[in-house]
């Protein structure tokens, strides 16, 4: 019964959309919606990504040691759910998004969203089923004023 309760409360916790962008070392690129997403320090800025370990992605940014944050806003729904599902790479696109290669660290970065950050890897954290990735930004991108997408505008969700 506590457990379910502490579910109940964990879910409560509001979340921003992103996709985050990654690049292994051996040049594969890839994507995943993301939420588990905090702002942790002004000087350097830095950010905080909670990934699972069992994802492939999850190798992505652990040999690539960089990743990227794509904002998603309040009419991409459809955008954050195709990203919550394994995708290929293929003739240049991830899930059939464009992207370009961020110029600070590769990491792709997708056309649709309206805003990047790039960051580097500097720390990361063994989180149970999850790593915590600290990043650094090393760049950033705004594509068009827009109100990120959460958890509060859709029925997905992750936590509990
Ligand atoms: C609403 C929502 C938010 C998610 N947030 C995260 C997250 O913060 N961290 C994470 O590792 N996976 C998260 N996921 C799960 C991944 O998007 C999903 O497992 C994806 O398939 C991983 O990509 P991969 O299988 O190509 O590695 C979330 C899923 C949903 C539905």
């Amino acid at each position: 019964m506590e457990e379910q309760t502490r579910s109940e409360i964990l879910k409560t916790i509001p979340y921003g959309f992103y996709i985050t962008g990654v690049i292994g070392e051996d040049g594969e690129v890839n994507g995943f919606t993301t939420c588990w997403v905090s702002q942790v320090s002004f000087h350097p800025q830095q950010v905080i990504v909670a990934v699972r370990k069992d994802q492939h992605t999850h190798d992505l940014i652990e040999s690539g040691g960089v990743f990227s944050l794509n904002f998603l806003d309040t009419s991409q729904e459809e955008l954050a759910r195709k990203f919550t599902e394994p995708l290929q790479h293929e003739n240049g696109k991830v899930g059939g998004q464009d992207y370009t290669p961020g110029e600070a660290t590769g990491a792709p970065l997708f056309e649709d969203a309206f805003a990047h950050l790039e960051c580097r890897v500097t720390g990361k954290l063994e989180a149970g089923d999850h790593t915590v990735y600290l990043g650094e930004v090393a760049a950033a991108n705004l594509k068009r004023p827009a109100d990120i997408l959460t958890d509060l505008d859709t029925p997905m969700e992750y936590g509990g």
